[in-house]
């Protein structure tokens, strides 16, 4: 075995007769900035499945099969118009495929992180998750507060999400750390289960479109609404409805009210889904 090479020498430090080495430059920061928001929390380790898992199983597949027989046409010396179109349309689903799953297992992830960080939370909040299905996101809320209160209330649709129930949430929970300060609640957004101004904060991701009806999902704002406390912020992740919530919350006299995109971390598929933020105080 060769012989291990020598260790680097430590650098002298300085004795009272040595000059002082100078420091090397470093960006100066005012003790009193807050710390900057973490862009990417660790990675989750629950399971959270896949939103509405039909959508990506449909175009994934019909891409498949689009590019099938784009190859046999081409490759048999059929229609050439007939190959191009086929294999158009097989990229063009395939890669909406790609975005939907990303966005859905890694996207949401950094983009709620990042925008958690940017609220500034004490740490002693009772927060809020409308729809929070197996809690990609309240989890996160969840290692925000380590003496407050995530609580998520959802009908557990495993086609609004694959494997969504009240036990995978909880399970993530645990699997987080996070389970003693994690509440859940079986119920419906549209009549929530809690007293008027309990929550400093209510947050909801991709779960408000689901609700059939306008007036209906004009209910779920509406009961954000009342169960915020005066002062207490508004978050809303969707990828349609927004502006619509944006103007409801307008009407109810909510402040600060803004929609901005959440970009491409957030597509699920492609700039035509394209996840909006809309946020506002009470
Ligand atoms: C696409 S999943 C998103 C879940 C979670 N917010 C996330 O980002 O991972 C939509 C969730 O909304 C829930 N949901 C749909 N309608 C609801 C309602 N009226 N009340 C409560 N939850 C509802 C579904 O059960 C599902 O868990």
């Amino acid at each position: 075995m060769p012989p291990d090479p020598p260790l680097p020498t430590p650098p002298r430090s300085p004795t009272p007769h040595s000059p002082l080495p100078t420091p090397p430059k470093v960006p100066s920061i005012a003790l009193t900035d807050p710390p900057p928001p973490t862009p990417h929390s660790p990675p989750p380790t629950g399971r959270y499945g896949v939103d509405a898992p039909n959508v990506p199983a449909f175009m994934g597949l019909s891409g498949l099969v689009l590019l099938t027989v784009g190859v046999f046409v081409l490759a048999g010396g059929g229609s050439l118009a007939v190959a191009i179109i086929c294999l158009y349309w097989s990229l063009w689903l395939l890669a909406s495929t790609a975005s939907y799953l990303y966005t859905t297992r890694a996207g949401k992830f950094r983009v709620w992180a990042r925008l958690l960080a940017e609220q500034h939370l004490r740490g002693d909040e009772r927060v809020l998750d409308l729809g929070c299905g197996r809690g990609a996101v309240l989890m996160l809320v969840a290692r925000l507060l380590p003496k407050g209160r995530a609580v998520g209330i959802d009908l557990w649709s495993t086609s609004d999400q694959s494997g969504n129930s009240l036990e995978a949430a909880r399970r993530n929970a645990e699997l987080e750390e996070v389970a003693e300060r994690v509440e859940l609640h079986t119920g419906d957004m549209r009549q929530l289960p809690f007293q008027d101004a309990e929550f400093d904060m209510v947050v909801s991701s991709l779960a408000i479109h689901n609700i059939r009806s306008r007036a209906d999902r004009l209910k779920a704002i509406d009961e954000a609404i009342r169960v915020l406390k005066p002062g207490g912020r508004l978050l809303i992740a969707d990828f349609r409805g927004t502006s619509d919530y944006a103007a409801r919350l307008r009407e109810k006299n909510m402040r600060e009210v803004t929609v901005k995109s959440l970009g491409p971390r957030f597509w699920y598929g492609g700039p035509w889904t394209a996840t909006r933020l809309v946020s506002a105080t009470r």
